[in-house]
């Protein structure tokens, strides 16, 4: 398989390990390969395909019909769902999605009770893992199993199980088309970067990363603040006990892993000084966000940052076509909240927490994968933080809220 560039994705062998990371074997890598080269190639080269079916088809036949243009997302989906080429495109899209998630979960759940072994010679005897097995899957959670990762993110196949959080880490790199980086922590790492050049004067004593899962992406905070004592917060037993012991396996002593809600953790009041959260939200509701953010709030001290990295949103000026395709995972991806999210006002949300306006920011960002690792793929996929010095300054302020363009990724946030 060729992409239009000439290069393809690395090969999972070439994800860094640790001691709960499970080792694949022959077949186990060569399916993971297929499939990450598959998704990109989707991605790459079938994906403008449904643009053109849409152009020169759908579209023509719509206006026809109905004497204009579509006018919604909506719209678009129903007009698209009898074009042979959006039906092979979405079923080749859906079950590529699934295929990587069903492998992923295989490689992990064939590997049971090693991992958990793994993980319980590493988490006991330590006072850095909160585990409350009284609190709540939410029932936004409950109800389907995101991204179509079988058993979500807390079933439990044993007691002590790890291998809804082992399934996660696998499957990110496939699903990801491994533009994540070789720790699946470019996210984490530009949110550090910008942390960095937009505070630079914030020191944070404490760090909180709501539904911060296994922690990928919180430790590249732990690493740019090493003094700081860092807090995931999830709901996801399974995924604490694996984070916990990998952060540990990767030496990091300052990470706590805190069983909990993020709009009910119970922290000191005024005793954060960085709340941050990456790819939280859209596998919420619209009520947990209000009582998140307003948590969050109060939890900040004076002069902490909250920072959130997102999808973007779609703001007035986002083509009803474009609408259409980023909603695919609404329907087909098992992310329920998605849709709503991409037109919820996350400044107003943010002002009725009690931020103020003045003090809002957004900004976009691409995955910043390590220097020297997954040449060329990384120079094709994100932009280095060494080629694009300024990424961290393009923080916006209010006069231009919402209306970034370009970049892949959003980050908005508020300083209290
Ligand atoms: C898409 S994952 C992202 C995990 C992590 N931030 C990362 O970047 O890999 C979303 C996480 O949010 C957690 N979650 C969902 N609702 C939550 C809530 N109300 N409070 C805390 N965690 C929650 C899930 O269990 C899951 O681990």
């Amino acid at each position: 398989m060729s992409t239009s560039s000439g290069n393809l994705p690395p090969t999972f062998d070439r994800a860094d390990g640790h001691a709960v990371f499970p080792n694949t074997d022959h077949d186990e890598t060569a399916r993971l390969n297929f499939l990450t080269g598959l998704n990109v190639h989707i991605g790459r080269e079938l994906s403008p395909g449904v643009r053109a079916a849409y152009e020169q088809r759908v579209r023509p036949s719509f206006a026809k019909t109905h004497g204009k243009d579509p006018s919604t997302a909506t719209d678009v989906r129903k007009a698209m769902l009898d074009d042979p080429y959006y039906q092979q495109w979405a079923a080749l899209r859906r079950s590529t999605q699934e295929a990587s998630q069903q492998v992923s979960r295989e490689v992990a759940l064939r590997r049971v009770d090693t991992l958990s072994e793994a993980a319980k010679a590493l988490n006991d005897g330590r006072n850095t893992l909160f585990l409350n097995l009284d609190v709540e899957i939410p029932s936004y959670q409950a109800a389907v199993d995101n991204h179509l990762m079988p058993g979500s993110y807390y079933t439990e196949a044993k007691p002590d199980d790890v291998t809804a959080a082992a399934t996660y880490e696998v499957s990110l790199f496939p699903i990801g088309g491994a533009s994540f980086g070789p720790k699946g922590d470019g996210g984490g790492r530009a949110m550090a970067n910008f942390v960095r050049d937009r505070f630079p004067d914030l020191n944070p004593k404490r760090i909180v990363d709501m539904g911060g899962g296994i922690g990928g992406n919180t430790l590249p905070l732990a690493a740019a603040y090493p003094d700081a004592e860092i807090i995931v917060v999830d709901t996801a037993a399974p995924m604490l006990r694996y984070g916990h012991a990998r952060a540990h396996d990767m030496g990091y002593e300052n990470v706590n892993f805190v069983q909990g809600l993020a709009e009910t953790v119970d922290l000191e009041p005024g005793s954060v000084d960085l709340i941050i959260s990456v790819m939280f939200w859209h596998e919420t509701s619209t009520k947990t966000v209000g009582e998140a953010m307003a948590h969050i709030h109060s939890l900040l001290a004076p002069g902490g940052v909250m920072l959130h990295l997102e999808q973007p949103n779609f703001d007035k000026d986002t083509p009803t076509f474009d609408r259409f395709m980023r909603d695919w995972d609404a329907y087909y991806n098992n992310e329920p909240f998605w849709t709503k999210l991409h037109t919820l006002d996350v400044f107003a949300a943010m002002q009725k927490a009690g931020f103020k306006k003045e003090n809002l920011f957004d900004a976009g960002t691409e995955a910043d994968i390590e220097p020297g690792r997954f040449q060329p793929w990384s120079t094709i996929v994100a932009r280095h933080r060494h080629e694009t010095k300024d990424l961290g300054k393009i923080g916006r302020q209010l006069s231009t809220l919402g209306g970034y363009k370009g970049e892949r990724w959003w980050m908005f946030g508020a300083v209290k």
